[in-house]
């Protein structure tokens, strides 16, 4: 096991690079199963979700090689269809495997994924999706049995805009009979890309990155190549460790569109912002951070992956603000975590009630998931004297090496070796 041991109050300097987005990689990677061939991504982020990605897709038969931030993989001898329970435990992620096997084989078997560290995660859209496209959905000792001779054409309209049932409804109908419609769709940067990249594929896609897609069922696609997105989400942690830190620092590799709403907040909270091409500034020397009410939204709202940074953000606010979870009700694990370290914080029903404090004082934490670590990291930089975050492994399945880019920063953090869990 690994700890962050972290000595806070560092002023921090200078310019890091974000590296390429996890949950989109997620989503690209089961999309090359619907090919025969060799194919490339670039700028894949080395997280351990992809690494559980590349051995789920192994296990089905794919061989794939990750370095440098590329992977390749190579469908040409997919031999089974099933995604057991030991994969798919460790990343609900895994489930985009369903609709690219039932598409391209008429048959998957995928476990169903459990809930997470903060709640129930159904999976009743994909299925629903699925049925509609005429496919015989089973459950069966805690997996999905889906089968289809060949999926059809249909008009499917989602009640709530899932990023993930968005993801594999288009790469389930791409080879369908006929034409599929989605409406309600999740229009999140993650998915406009796989849209892209399946239409590189071969696939007739119109309508990216609205809310209604329509697909053009075609018989095959052919493997292709794409360069992925930054990780919108990494590029709002990093700038909040800059304004949490009263720091002025530089991100690379941002595109400005993909988090606009965090930006507008951060701006709110009286940070200074600036933009040159694909770098964005952040001034916040001196600041007395403002406190600003947040309610996560489906894109291009503010996103839930950036509450619980959001969270520890407002607990040094001059003030009291509100931040409502619309997504996911439960997402506060971070919040006690937090109080640790001298926060004030009051969840009630999906909202935390922040009443800024002076200063947050050092402590061991314990991580819960992978943002409410990403929190504790961003209070630890902040707080007086020494922080030991535990369990980073969560960290570590979305951020790639996140200390080094801190450190380049000037924070104080060390990854150390621990038997504390
Ligand atoms: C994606 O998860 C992201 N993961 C999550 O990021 C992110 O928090 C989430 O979208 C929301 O933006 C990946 O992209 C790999 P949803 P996903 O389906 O697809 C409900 C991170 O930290 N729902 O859009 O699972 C669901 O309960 C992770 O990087 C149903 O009710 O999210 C939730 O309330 C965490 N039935 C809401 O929709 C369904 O069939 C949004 O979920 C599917 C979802």
């Amino acid at each position: 096991m690994e700890k962050f041991v972290i000595r806070g109050g560092k002023k921090l300097s200078g310019r890091v690079a974000v590296s390429g987005a996890k949950n989109s990689s997620l989503a690209l990677m089961p999309a090359t199963l619907l090919t025969s061939g060799i194919s490339k991504i670039y700028n894949v982020p080395e997280v351990n979700d992809i690494y559980t990605m590349i051995k789920l897709m192994e296990h089905l038969g794919a061989n794939i090689k990750f370095e440098n931030n590329t992977v390749q993989i190579d469908t040409t001898n997919i031999i089974s269809q099933v995604a057991p329970y030991e994969h798919v435990k460790k990343m609900r992620a895994s489930i985009y495997v369903l609709g690219p096997l039932l598409s391209r084989f008429g048959y998957a078997k995928v476990s169903m994924p459990g809930g997470c560290a903060w709640g129930p995660r159904p999976i009743n859209l994909h299925l629903e999706a699925m049925k509609k496209l005429g496919a015989s959905i089973d459950i069966d000792e805690g997996y999905v049995i889906a089968k289809a001779n060949k999926l059809t054409g249909a008009k499917i309209h989602f009640d709530i805009p899932s990023v993930g049932a968005t993801g594999n409804t288009l790469m389930a109908a791409v080879l369908a009979k006929g034409t599929t419609v989605i409406s309600n769709a999740a229009i999140e940067p993650e998915i406009t890309l796989l849209a892209e990249y399946l239409q590189l594929m071969g696939a007739r896609i119109s309508g990216i990155g609205t809310t209604v897609i329509e697909i053009e069922g075609v018989d095959e696609l052919k493997p292709s190549e794409i360069f992925n997105i930054p990780d919108r989400i990494e590029a709002g942690t990093l700038l909040l460790a800059g304004a949490i830190t009263r720091s002025n620092i530089e991100l690379s590799n941002v595109i400005k569109e993909h988090l606009e709403s965090v930006l507008i907040k951060i701006e709110e909270s009286g940070a200074k912002l600036s933009y040159d091409n694909g770098i964005i500034k952040i001034n916040a020397e001196n600041l007395n951070i403002k406190n600003i009410d947040v309610t996560t939204a489906v894109f291009p709202g503010f996103p839930t992956d950036m509450q619980a940074q959001w969270i520890a953000y407002m607990s040094l606010a001059e003030g009291t603000s509100k931040v409502t979870d619309t997504i996911y009700p439960d997402r506060f694990n971070h919040v006690p975590e937090l109080n640790r370290l001298g926060a004030n914080i009051e969840v009630i029903n999906n909202s935390a009630v922040v009443k800024g404090v002076k200063k947050l004082k050092g402590a061991k934490v314990m991580s819960t998931d992978l943002r409410a670590s990403a929190s504790l990291v961003l209070a630890g930089l902040a707080a007086e004297n020494v922080t030991e975050v535990l369990r980073i492994y969560h960290l570590d399945r979305g951020y790639q090496r996140i200390e080094e880019k801190l450190k380049a920063l000037g924070a104080d953090i060390e990854r150390v070796p621990t038997e504390e869990y």
